[in-house]
């Protein structure tokens, strides 16, 4: 059984959706989510899983150890971000090489770097008047949304189409392929 550690602090629907895809298959479980936000609806959604949660320190994750030794102590193979918005110290990144992956909702290299989360994205690509938007699953390093990607899919963008209606859309992507991209990482 591979233990992974999901990162988000968001409404969590990546991460419920993982949670589901993993019950029904006896290879990969969903050990801990990590939060840095304690209102954040992810941890209610841990808590309906009964999967443990770790509330992020600020301080300790910016300048202590990143909860490398948490991580190691807990077993932890592989690192999902889905939905979590901190920059990744290197210490967590040397740890864990290759081993941390992020869910974008766009296709990057557009539409990528700090500050472009969430809706901010689907607004900016519906003000540029995109005519497709996708997500890219991509592994985690230094950077903003820069390391090497490993999955990408994408969606038309239809003239009445607006921020909720696309987000929507690249919602139902990334329900469907994240779990089954961890899946085929996890299975080599
Ligand atoms: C997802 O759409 C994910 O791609 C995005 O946050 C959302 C979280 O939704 N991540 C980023 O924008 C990272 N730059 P969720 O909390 O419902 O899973």
């Amino acid at each position: 059984m591979k233990r992974i550690a999901i990162f988000a602090s968001g409404a969590g629907s990546n991460t419920a959706k993982i949670i589901e895809y993993f019950s029904a298959r006896n290879t990969i479980e969903v050990a801990v989510i990590l939060c840095n936000k304690p209102d954040a609806g992810v941890l209610k959604i841990a808590t309906h899983y009964h999967i443990p949660n770790i509330l992020i320190e600020k301080e300790k994750f910016f300048r202590g150890d990143a909860y490398v030794s948490e991580l190691k102590s807990l077993d932890i193979d592989f690192i999902v971000l889905a939905g979590f918005l901190w920059k990744i110290p290197k210490k967590l990144i040397d740890a864990y090489q290759k081993k941390i992956i992020n869910i974008h909702p766009a296709l990057l290299p557009k539409y990528g770097g700090k500050g472009m989360y969430g809706n901010k994205v689907h607004e900016t690509v519906i003000a540029n008047k995109e005519k497709e938007s996708g997500i890219t699953i991509h592994f985690v390093n230094e950077y903003f949304d820069e390391g090497e990607h490993i999955f990408q899919a994408t969606c038309i963008i239809d003239e009445t189409d607006d921020t909720t209606t696309l987000a929507a859309k690249i919602h139902l992507l990334e329900h469907e392929h994240l779990p089954k991209v961890i899946e085929r990482l996890l299975s080599v």
